[in-house]
């Protein structure tokens, strides 16, 4: 099968950081589906993946990257129970397995769930992954109700225009009926995000709480930061409320001031989209359940899918100039790649 992968970690400008190549069709286990790729989106955890590491490394088997496809179901593993040859699936997959940068891919039936109804595979691909950060992160982590019942509480979302930001203002606004304050550096990222939901924006590259203070909100119930937890993690200090909470998903560089939050008891917690598949967590099926969801909310409108650019088809160069994208740190919602050559 064609696939699209890598033997050394090298900066995407290098030709051979991803290859165009040719692998054997993987046999599904127990509770895999075997998946015909249609779409898929590129995220920026496929270019931390890529990228360069400390001491070279050589891989002998191929290296497949991708984390966001919507295909169609052609074989099914012997334990599967909810799924079945000809299902249009969604999913974001594990990452400790081969992903979706290949013509056909394993994915266990419990984190996968069926494109939303009035969705084509692109529209569909640019969903899961970031759609399952910004649930796990609002109503898992922050602990958020996404029935309503924290309605009129006040959250800052940092970073706003990305894949993950998109989604997260819709759920913020529409399902936990939360005032959201994103943020975003730019015209065109500012007009998205209050096209996404948000009701105020303010610039991430000034201290988020001067931004607050002069908007007239110096404190929110919630924090979710999608951006350089260390640049922010001082301001968010500052204009987190007291007994607040604050989810990060971006590694930190340096220690974090932890001792910052202690006054105002604040409860800091982390969201990785993979602990559920990475662990096998009883509740893994959870992602699951969250996507089918998702595909509820796009197909009542309650959601809007986030594509921001298309391309076709999947093959080395176009991922190559999708992941320099990426690399800008200035996309906006998120690339969707179809179709094999
Ligand atoms: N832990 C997890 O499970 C998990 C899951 C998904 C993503 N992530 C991580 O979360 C981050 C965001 O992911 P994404 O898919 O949303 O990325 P993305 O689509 O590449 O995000 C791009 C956006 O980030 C904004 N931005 C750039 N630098 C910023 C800064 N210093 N402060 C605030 N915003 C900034 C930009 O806004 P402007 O153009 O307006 O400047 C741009 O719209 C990535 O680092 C990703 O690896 C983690």
């Amino acid at each position: 099968m064609k696939a699209v992968g890598l033997f050394q970690y090298l900066p995407i400008d290098h030709e051979e950081s991803l290859l165009d190549l040719h692998i054997d069709q993987p046999e599904p286990g127990p509770r895999d589906l075997l998946i015909a790729v249609k779409a898929i989106a590129v995220n920026p955890v496929d270019t931390k993946v890529r990228a360069p590491k400390a001491k070279p490394v050589t891989e002998t088997t191929p290296k497949i990257l991708g984390w966001d496809g919507a295909g169609e179901v052609i074989a099914t593993g012997s334990d599967v129970k909810n799924f079945q040859v000809g299902d249009q699936v969604y999913y974001a997959g594990d990452i400790s397995r081969p992903g979706c940068y290949s013509e056909y891919q394993l994915v266990d039936e419990r984190i996968v769930a069926r494109i939303p109804r009035t969705q084509d595979y692109f529209a569909a691909a640019a969903l899961p992954l970031t759609s399952l950060t910004a649930w796990e992160a609002l109503f898992d982590r922050l602990g958020i109700s996404s029935s309503g019942t924290d309605a009129g509480k006040s959250i800052l979302i940092i970073g706003g225009a990305g894949g993950v930001g998109s989604i997260a203002i819709q759920l913020a606004r529409s399902l936990a009926k939360l005032k959201v304050i994103a943020t975003a550096s730019r015209t065109k990222s500012s007009l998205w995000v209050k096209q996404m939901g948000a009701s105020h924006v303010v610039n991430h590259r000034n201290p988020v709480d001067e931004e607050l203070k002069d908007i007239g909100i110096p404190e929110v119930d919630y924090i979710l930061c999608l951006a350089d937890t260390d640049q922010h993690f001082p301001a968010m200090a500052n204009a987190i409320k007291p007994q607040g909470k604050i989810c990060c998903v971006v590694d930190n560089r340096e220690p974090l001031p932890m001792n910052l939050l202690k006054p105002k008891s604040v409860t800091f917690v982390w969201e990785f989209m993979f602990t559920r598949s990475r662990f096998e967590t009883e509740d893994m099926d959870h992602q699951g359940w969250i996507l089918n969801r998702i595909a509820e909310l796009v197909d009542n409108e309650t959601l809007v899918t986030t594509v921001g650019d298309t391309v076709e088809p999947i093959n080395a160069a176009n991922l190559r100039l999708a992941h320099r994208q990426l690399e800008s740190g200035r996309t906006i919602g998120k690339i969707v790649l179809a179709g094999w050559e």
